[in-house]
């Protein structure tokens, strides 16, 4: 049996990883036949998907930045355990849309909380477990906050509602991983059309298996 691998899908809002994810989705499954799942965070499963509603919830404006953060720890941990380890054990390539880079970007970089302890509580939340590819979908946040605004079907969430200044820190945040961690992340260009950015992810995501076979 294939090892099972984890691939996540990071990038500020509005960088259309949902919709890449969606569309190239059929594309792999006709290019390989490794078993491919797809899933996300914080969400996944109905515990997490519990967590997800309070954290997400508008009306929760008096949330705390440290409650904010461990309650997307506490999803990724049920998620972790209940979806993706399962999964990885029967050999399956699991495509997660936002895992442990989103909190570093999001609740270090975004809100300013020590991006130590981030690494920490996800080295706690996952045991450990990096992924064996991050597709980083990068876009200006001016270009990413239009797409918001111009995507009438898309559920506005709490985060959605900070300001530029906080999208502009979310961003740089993940320029900054991208530039750490060499290895493990690719930085796509997501200012590009969808089906340019559709066709670049599954290069990045077909060689990526190549390279396991
Ligand atoms: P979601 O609707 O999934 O947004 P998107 O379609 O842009 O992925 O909402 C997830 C929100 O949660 C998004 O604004 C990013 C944020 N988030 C964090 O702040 N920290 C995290 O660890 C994760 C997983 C998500």
């Amino acid at each position: 049996m294939k090892k099972g691998l984890i691939i996540s899908f990071e990038g500020p809002d509005g960088a259309g990883k949902t919709t890449v994810l969606e569309h190239l989705l059929p594309l792999l499954r006709e290019k390989t036949d490794r078993n491919i799942i797809t899933t996300r965070e914080p969400g996944g499963v109905e515990i997490a998907e519990k967590i997800r509603d309070v954290i997400l919830d508008v009306n929760h404006t008096s949330m705390d930045d440290k409650t904010e953060l461990l309650l997307y720890m506490a999803a990724r941990r049920q998620h972790y355990v209940e979806r993706v380890l399962p999964a990885l054990s029967e050999g399956k390539v699991v495509l997660i849309d936002r895992f442990i880079d989103s909190s570093v970007a999001y609740q270090g970089a975004g809100r300013g909380l020590d991006t130590e302890v981030i690494s920490w509580l996800n080295d706690f939340a996952t045991d450990s477990r990096k992924p064996d590819l991050t597709l980083y979908f990068d876009v200006d946040s001016e270009t990413g906050l239009a797409r918001i605004a111009k995507n009438a079907e898309r559920e506005i969430n709490r985060l959605d509602l900070e300001k530029l200044d906080m999208h502009q820190r979310v961003r740089q945040g993940y320029l900054e991983l991208a530039e750490q961690e060499t290895d493990r992340i690719v930085t796509i260009d997501a200012s590009q059309n969808l089906d340019a950015v559709v066709a670049s992810a599954a290069v990045e995501i077909l060689k990526s298996l190549e390279a396991e076979a």
